[in-house]
């Protein structure tokens, strides 16, 4: 029997959705799991295991999930054995302190003393003894925003994404401690396996194509055939760019793939150049 890659995600939370969305985006084809704990794709030898976020590094250490997608931030408070090969740029979010809604807090210094309720004890002793504070950590599990209202803690360290739990809550953002994202992680007994290995890195090329689409746009004008030489320029083109005829010869079309965050940069200088008619169209996958 051929083998199967086992890749471990997040059963049900911020990054569920968007996890198994990357995966299609890479042709797998993978059908609605509602409550099942593992499914396969049917086209790729792939296994998805669904599991807690907080559980995926100690599967993927123990080899049990080959490799996992979970949040940067759970892998450093579990600090296992794990390898972070890629930043995946999906579930972007920052673990904060939050402090209650009608108190100011000036600068790191007023921490100190205070009691800290979080579920990522670990990363917030190493800032707390990193800066020097000396302040009480309370380790909870869940449900960390109703600690200061219940008189167990002066403030809150957890994550913030939308910032709606802060709010709901009567708190507010203070400092950030982390910039967390979602990543991809591998187990370090993988390599040993060649039918692995070759799983693995089939699907790495995959996700690459798929992520660099992501930040990449189509982008295609008209211009007057004098205006080529300005607009080339512009274009901060992935290739060089490329040009057609149409039928009024005194226009070109102009075709490129370019990076998503330059397209409004760009846009007025096109114009100016005598661009008309700009169109801008997401790309499914780049292969280079
Ligand atoms: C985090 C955190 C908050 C919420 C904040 O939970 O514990 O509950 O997200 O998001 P918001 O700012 O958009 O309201 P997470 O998604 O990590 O789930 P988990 O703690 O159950 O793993
Ligand atoms: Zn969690």
């Amino acid at each position: 029997m051929e083998k199967q890659l086992k890749l471990a995600i997040q059963k049900k939370g911020r990054l569920s959705d968007k996890s198994l969305q990357l995966l299609r985006n890479c042709g797998l084809d993978i059908e609605n799991f509602q409550e099942r704990l593992i499914i396969s794709a049917t086209n790729f030898n792939l296994d998805i295991l669904f599991l807690r976020d907080d559980d995926i590094p100690e599967y993927v250490q123990d080899n049990v999930a080959h490799i996992g997608m979970v949040g940067e931030n759970v892998v450093l408070e579990k600090g296992l054995d794990v390898e972070v090969v890629k930043h995946l740029g999906f579930g972007r979010c920052t673990l904060s302190l939050g402090i209650p809604e009608n108190e100011e807090i000036q600068g790191i210094d007023d921490i100190r003393e205070k009691t800290i309720a979080t579920s990522y004890p670990n990363i917030l002793k190493n800032y707390l003894s990193d800066n020097n504070i000396n302040a009480k950590v309370i380790d909870i599990s869940g449900s960390v925003e109703i600690a200061p209202s219940l008189g167990v803690a002066d403030l809150i360290c957890d994550l913030v994404s939308t910032g709606n739990t802060l709010k709901l809550n009567k708190l507010k953002k203070s400092f950030n401690i982390l910039n967390s994202q979602a990543v991809l992680i591998k187990s370090k007994k993988l390599d040993e396996d060649p039918e692995l290995k070759i799983l693995f890195d089939k699907l790495m090329g995959r996700i690459d194509s798929s992520l660099k689409a992501r930040k990449s746009k189509y982008i295609m004008m008209n211009i007057p055939k004098e205006s080529l030489d300005r607009i080339i320029e512009i274009i901060p083109s992935l290739k060089s760019p490329t040009v057609l005829p149409l039928s009024d010869e005194n226009l070109l079309a102009v075709h490129a793939v370019i990076n998503e965050d330059k397209f409004w940069e760009i846009n007025e200088d096109l114009k100016e150049a005598g661009a008309s008619g700009i169109l801008s169209l997401p790309i499914e996958n780049i292969i280079l």
